[in-house]
C-alpha cells in the first residue's frame, strides 16, 4: 500500500514507518518538525531518511493545498501528528484545537470529498479520553469522576464512588462512558467523533487506537509538557532528586513502543470496516514509584525519589488497558514487560545528551493560572 503517515517523525511515527518499509509498503510523511519536539534545528533520528520508498515533506497537517495534494496520491493515512502536552493543553486551548481537531476535520474532508480512493483511515486516540480508568462498585464497572482539587491539595488522591465509596481499578474496556479531564483529551475524544460519522456517511474504514502511555527508545527527551520517563531518566543520569507526584501510587498502563506499533500495522492491514475504537496498551498498571525504582536501579543513579504531593489539574489516578477488543479484532498481543522495555529505553537514554530540566518551568505556567500545586517536577 502507500500510505501517510503524518507526524511520522515523531516518537511513535519513526518506529512504525520503519516498520512499514519493512513490510514492502511506500511511505509519504509530513511533518512540521516542532521545535517543541524536535529543537529549532531539528535532526531527528529517522533511518528511513533518503530509503527510495520513502518521501519526507516538512509541512504542516493544517496546510489544505499540501495535505490535498498528499491525500490524492495515498490509500490509507495514519493520522499522528499532534500537540501531545497534557497539561499544556490547559491553557493553549485554541493551539490544541487547530491543529487535533480542525486539522483532522479539513483532512476528513478531503477525503471524503476528492479522495475517495482512501479506504483506510487509523487515528492515534488516547487513554486519556476515558479521563479516570475504570473501576469496580459492587458488581458494576464505573469510570469515576474526575478528582476534586480541595481533595488532591489534602493529599487524598484516590477516586471516590458517586456516594463517596472506596473503589476497585480494574481494566478500561473500550465501551465505557468516556470522560475527558483535559483539553488534549477532549481533542481525541472529538477525533473519535468525527472519524465514526465518518465511516458511518462514507463507507470508509476509520479505526481509533487508543494509546495507553507509550515509551521506548527515540522519544522526545526535550518536551517538558509530556512523558515522566524522559523527565526522569534525565535527572536521574544528574543524580538530581525525582519529585514523585502525589503519592506516587497513582499507576499507568506503560506500552512499549514496539508493541504500539504492531498494533498500528495490524489495524491496516486487518479487514475490519466501519469505525473500532480499541485499546491499546500493555494490559497491567505499574506506579509511578515503581517505574521511577526500576529506572533508578537500570541508570545506576543515587536520585532521591521524593513523593511531594504535587499534582496538575487534568492528570488521572489510574487507567489501564483492557485488551480484550485488541485481542478479537486485531490478535493484538503486547510482547514486552515493563523491565525488559525499560532496558531498552535506558540503554538508548544513555546514548544521547544529558538535556536542561524545563519541568519546573512547564510546572510553574500550570501553577500560575491554578491549574497545579506550585511546585516543581514531572508529570504523568
Ligand atoms: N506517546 C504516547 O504516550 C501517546 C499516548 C496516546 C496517544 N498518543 C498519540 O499518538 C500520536 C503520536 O504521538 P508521539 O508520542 O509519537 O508524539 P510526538 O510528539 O513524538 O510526534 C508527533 C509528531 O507530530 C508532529 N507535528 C505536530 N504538530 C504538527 C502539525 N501541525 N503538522 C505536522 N506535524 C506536526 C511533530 O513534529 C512530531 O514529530 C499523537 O497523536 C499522540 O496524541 C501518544
Amino acid at each position: 500500500m502507500k500510505i501517510l503517515v503524518t507526524g511520522g517523525a515523531g516518537f511513535i511515527g519513526s518506529w512504525l514507518v520503519e516498520s512499514l518499509l519493512a513490510q514492502g509498503h511506500s511511505v509519504i510523511v509530513v511533518d512540521s518538525l516542532t521545535p517543541q519536539i524536535h529543537g529549532a534545528l531539528p535532526q531527528p533520528e529517522l533511518k528511513w531518511l533518503g530509503n527510495a520508498s520513502v518521501e519526507f515533506i516538512r509541512g504542516d497537517v493544517r496546510d489544505r493545498t499540501l495535505m490535498d495534494s498528499v491525500l490524492g496520491r495515498v490509500e490509507a493515512v495514519v493520522h499522528l501528528a499532534a500537540e501531545t502536552g497534557t497539561g499544556q493543553s490547559m491553557y493553549q486551548i485554541a493551539r490544541y484545537y487547530d491543529v487535533n481537531l480542525q486539522a483532522t476535520a479539513q483532512m476528513l474532508e478531503a477525503i471524503g470529498t476528492r479522495h475517495r480512493q482512501i479506504q483506510r483511515i487509523i487515528l492515534a486516540s488516547s487513554r486519556s479520553i476515558y479521563g479516570e480508568g475504570a473501576y469496580k462498585l459492587g458488581e458494576r464497572i464505573v469510570v469515576a469522576q474526575p478528582r476534586d482539587t480541595a481533595r488532591m491539595k489534602a493529599g487524598r488522591f484516590e477516586p471516590l464512588g458517586p456516594g463517596g465509596e472506596t473503589l476497585e481499578c480494574v481494566p478500561t474496556p473500550e465501551d465505557v462512558t468516556p470522560l475527558p479531564a483535559s483539553v488534549y483529551a477532549a481533542t481525541k475524544l472529538a477525533n473519535e467523533t468525527l472519524g465514526r460519522i465518518f465511516a458511518e456517511s462514507y463507507g470508509t474504514s476509520v479505526l481509533a487506537l487508543r494509546f495507553q502511555n507509550v515509551y521506548g527508545e527515540r522519544q522526545s527527551l526535550r518536551n517538558p509538557y509530556t512523558g515522566i520517563l524522559s523527565i526522569f531518566s534525565n535527572r536521574l543520569r544528574q543524580n538530581l532528586p525525582i519529585n514523585i507526584f502525589e503519592d506516587g501510587l497513582e499507576s499507568r498502563d506503560f506500552v512499549h513502543v514496539s508493541d504500539v506499533v504492531r498494533a498500528v500495522t495490524l489495524a491496516l492491514s486487518s479487514s475490519l470496516e466501519g469505525f473500532h475504537a480499541i485499546n491499546v496498551g500493555a494490559g497491567v498498571p505499574t506506579s509511578v514509584m515503581e517505574v521511577a525504582r526500576i529506572l533508578r536501579s537500570i541508570l545506576g543513579s543515587s536520585s532521591a525519589l521524593e513523593v511531594t504531593g504535587d499534582y496538575r489539574a487534568g492528570d488521572i489516578r489510574h487507567c489501564y488497558a483492557d485488551l480484550r477488543r485488541a485481542r478479537n479484532l486485531l490478535g493484538f498481543e503486547p510482547r514486552v514487560s515493563i523491565e525488559d522495555g525499560l532496558k531498552r529505553f535506558c540503554r538508548w537514554v544513555e546514548t544521547q545528551p544529558v538535556l536542561a530540566d524545563r519541568s519546573r518551568e512547564a510546572m510553574g505556567e500550570l501553577a500560575r493560572l491554578g491549574l497545579g500545586s506550585a511546585a516543581s517536577g514531572a508529570g504523568t
